[in-house]
């Protein structure tokens, strides 16, 4: 193929990312369009077509370097998770938006989550501070110290659980992670220094969706809004704040059968407005869809299935196919009906005007208790909860 020319690609690429987030901070464009992110991705990668390979398909992987689109760059590979992602290249547009949460004058930085080092090397190329970036993975921490070392860059990178942050260059003016968590990690809040703002995207159980921009409290504390981004992959830990795998569902629970109105669709996370809401409001919920594969006609095609953190709650809400008209039939199991507390929280975000997650806030207390609010700080706490 012809060779492409990278530096007229990160170019336009800047421009684009430039012309999806408004107001951006010309530094961040800059960075964009001369850290070239082709040298930070390798040659096999994932986009939602699947595997793509440079040897194979050059152009395509050229294409998903310098389209504006999230890029898988590892994957977990063992039996049964042969295609579960373990890291990525996030879509430019989102990584900008979220650089340009910062204050870029002030350094150091902390970041959470090195992938392919291009966040980190943005972050460095375009403030001239210091950046050290942890990455748990060593294959993918000496991947990235390659890359930057190709892109003429230098972050720090260092090879730990990031949960615990990096104690010995700190305090940082900013800790910024790119996994996601349901509770910030003390460490995170300890080593930013007062004044200094965290970057944290936010997961429930329920969705990855919002980040959350809480400024450091002199009392050891942190609190701000949500920005409405995302998603990202969850922090490797138990420490991100639930565990990832749902609990095994009871069998033996009574059942009962009703009809619901509320597609299953709309507080998934194509919603993602919705989503954020129930995910704040009823945070030991999540969920399971399955397909039936060639549903006859009149058959229902889809389940969503919601648990609640016991698995002695859950509820199941079938569709006849991706988008019909209800009214879809619940199958409840336990005493308490989960789906219930979802059209109950569903309905008191529509009763407030669909607030997305710039509505929300989050606060972390001194003694590291979190709280999610609703307008203001001192606002209803889970604020679309049956008891609110
Ligand atoms: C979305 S990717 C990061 C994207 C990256 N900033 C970039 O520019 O390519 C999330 C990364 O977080 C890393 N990660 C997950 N849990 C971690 C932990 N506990 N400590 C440090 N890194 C972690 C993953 O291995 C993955 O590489």
């Amino acid at each position: 193929m012809t060779e492409p020319d990278p530096s007229a690609r990160a170019a336009r690429l800047a421009d684009t990312v430039t012309a999806s987030v408004p107001g951006l901070d010309p530094r961040w464009h800059r960075a964009v369009a001369t850290v070239r992110r082709d040298l930070f991705l390798p040659d096999r990668v994932w986009t939602d077509t699947g595997p793509l390979d440079r040897a194979v398909d050059e152009k395509s992987w050229w294409d998903a370097a310098y389209d504006d689109i999230p890029v898988i760059t590892a994957v977990d590979g063992s039996p049964g998770r042969e295609d579960w992602p373990t890291s990525s290249a996030s879509q430019p547009s989102v990584v900008a938006a979220m650089l340009d949460l910062l204050d870029p004058t002030t350094g150091p930085f902390l970041e959470i989550g090195t992938g392919t080092g291009w966040n980190a090397s943005l972050l460095r190329a375009a403030t001239g501070h210091d950046v050290v970036s942890v990455e748990i993975d060593p294959d993918l921490a000496r991947a990235a110290r390659g890359a930057c070392e190709r892109a003429g860059v230098d972050p720090r990178i260092v090879t730990a659980d990031g949960t615990l942050g990096h104690p010995t260059t700190a305090p940082y003016a900013a800790v910024v992670a790119t996994c996601s968590v349901h509770t910030v990690p003390a460490a995170w809040i300890e080593q930013t220094r007062p004044g200094g703002t965290l970057v944290v995207p936010w997961t429930s159980p329920w969705v990855s969706y919002g980040i959350a921009r809480l400024t450091r409290h002199q009392d050891g504390g942190a609190s701000g809004p949500f920005a409405a981004l995302g998603s990202f992959m969850p922090l490797r830990a138990a420490a991100a704040g639930y565990d990832p795998d749902p609990p095994a569902v009871d069998h033996d629970a009574p059942v009962r059968e009703r009809v619901s109105t509320l597609a299953p669709w709309t507080v998934q996370p194509d919603e993602p407005d919705a989503a954020f809401a129930v995910g704040a409001t009823l945070p030991g919920l999540r969920h399971l869809t399955a397909r039936a594969d060639d549903p006859e006609p009149g058959q229902w095609c889809c389940t969503l299935r919601v648990i609640d953190a016991s698995g002695a709650n859950w509820a199941d809400i079938d569709h006849e196919h991706d988008r019909d008209d209800g009214p879809f039939t619940v199958t409840v199991h336990g005493e308490r009906d989960v789906w219930a507390d979802i059209e109950d929280a569903h309905a008191r975000w529509v009763a407030r005007g669909r607030p997305g997650p710039e509505r929300f806030g989050l606060t972390v207390t001194p003694d590291g208790t979190q709280r999610i609010w609703f307008d203001a700080p001192t606002g209803p706490t889970r604020p679309l909860a049956p008891d609110a």
